[in-house]
């Protein structure tokens, strides 16, 4: 059975409270919920973890060489500039799939970069919760593919 990190970055922990007019009224407990239904049906295994810091988020992935299959992740604020957990998610070859919330690219200027995307398998942005169901879809389609190669 395939194995997933979640990760979530800084102030996602804050979703539900954190402008609702941008990030939506759902919670982060609900968007993991929501992901572990899909991952009951998907029949994959999913570990969750949230940090407002950075080397924590570094140690996690590394931690996770060679003990999971598929890396999804929203990195936050991170997204935007932080080259350590670009190279941490080189470091370990696991494949990513970079999530957002809101649609980054129609956001402030600041935001149009993402310093994450150059090394995963793909960004999907701009739809809510739902970002993390098409992410976690996207991420076991990849996994599995690979390893029918
Ligand atoms: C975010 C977008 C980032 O720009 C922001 O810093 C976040 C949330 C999103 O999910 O839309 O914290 O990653």
């Amino acid at each position: 059975m395939a194995r997933y990190l979640v990760l979530n970055g800084p102030n996602l922990n804050m979703l539900g409270i954190r402008e609702p007019g941008v990030y939506g009224a759902t919670t982060l407990q609900d968007i993991e919920e929501r992901l572990q239904q899909l991952a009951a049906q998907l029949q994959v295994e999913l570990e969750f973890m949230q940090t407002n810091h950075e080397g924590v988020l570094i140690d996690r992935i590394h931690a996770a060489y060679g003990q999971c299959d598929g890396i999804l992740i929203n990195p936050g604020a991170w997204t935007h500039y932080s080259y350590a957990i670009r190279d941490a998610l080189s470091a370990v070859a696991i494949p990513v799939i970079e999530v957002h919330l809101s649609n980054i690219h129609k956001r402030e200027a600041f935001r149009h970069v993402s310093v994450i995307a150059p090394i995963a398998a793909g960004q999907i942005c701009g739809l809510g919760a739902y970002s993390y169901e098409l992410g976690l879809q996207a991420l076991h389609h990849i996994v599995c593919n690979q390893s029918e190669e």
